[in-house]
């Protein structure tokens, strides 16, 4: 793939960076179990994912993302953390892919219509502006929004770090990756009766295709564009048949999401 923004270069950071970089990565790497391999999920093709983006608190991960431009993250409101590490160009989070980029999160905007996971999980969307912008490389690219909504039946993708078996079985060190399809609406109120907004597209619903716990905030995607975040699903274990995963309708929130990455 191409250099889709072409536009400003940056000169050569200090290899002093590329250095402390290099240790940080070791030094986190050695922290984390090297565990292979969640239900269902498949090893994603490495780098495959370029906008896929790691969210930790100190060595650990909390969610997923997604880069949507050089500056900008997009995950899910309910990862709320303060200011995270944002890991992008991974595969193996404990080894060393020399692609890696990591970045310090800074200003925010969680979605004002959101109101806790406890409340209803509507409007489950946050942007994360990074402390410099990314390099684009071949392992590091944004995924572009969407410029109309997915119909049920598409065939779409998700990816992350998260266990997909149950809710606290250890994380995999390599990004995990999962075909599924969209359901319709009407099923998925069947599924989670009154708590299934307009602004929530649904998927899987087949036995372990789903989304888990450390996957929030991670990317659906359907035909190369960004068309959910993961949010929420089942109580209990994921990946049951007949319960599909609940993600945030990016196609409702591309007005927003641009005006906020306009203005700040
Ligand atoms: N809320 C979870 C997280 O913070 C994601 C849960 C998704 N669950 C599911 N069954 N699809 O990582």
């Amino acid at each position: 793939m191409q250099d889709p923004a072409g536009g400003e270069r940056r000169p050569r950071r200090l290899p002093a960076m590329g250095f402390s970089i290099i240790l940080l990565l070791c030094v986190i790497g050695l922290s984390q179990a090297a565990i292979e391999k969640i239900f269902n999920g498949t090893e994603c093709v490495p780098h495959s994912q370029p906008w896929q983006v790691g969210l930790f608190e100190g060595t650990q991960l909390r969610c997923g993302g997604v880069l949507i431009d050089r500056r900008w993250v997009l995950t899910a409101a309910h990862c709320n953390g303060s200011r995270y590490w944002v890991r992008l160009g991974e595969h193996s989070l404990s080894g060393l892919d020399w692609t890696e980029q990591i970045r310090r999160s800074g200003f925010s905007a969680t979605h004002p219509g959101y109101h806790g996971a406890q409340h209803s999980h509507d409007h489950d969307l946050r942007l994360l502006r990074l402390g410099l912008p990314i390099r684009i490389t071949h392992s590091v690219q944004p995924l572009p929004l969407p410029t109309s909504c997915v119909e049920a039946g598409t065939r779409c993708h998700i990816s992350g770090w998260g266990t997909t078996n149950h809710p606290w079985s250890p994380f995999p060190d390599r990004l995990q990756c999962l075909s599924l399809s969209i359901v319709p609406d009407t099923t998925c109120q069947d599924v989670f009766p009154g708590r299934i907004t307009g602004n929530m597209v649904c998927a899987g619903g087949v036995a372990g295709a789903d989304a888990c716990q450390g996957d929030s905030g991670g990317p659906l995607v359907c035909d190369g564009v960004l068309q959910g975040l993961v949010s929420w699903g089942s109580v209990g274990p994921c990946g049951q048949d007949g319960i599909p995963g609940v993600y945030t309708k990016i196609c409702n929130y591309v007005g927003w999401i641009k005006t906020v990455m306009r203005n700040n």
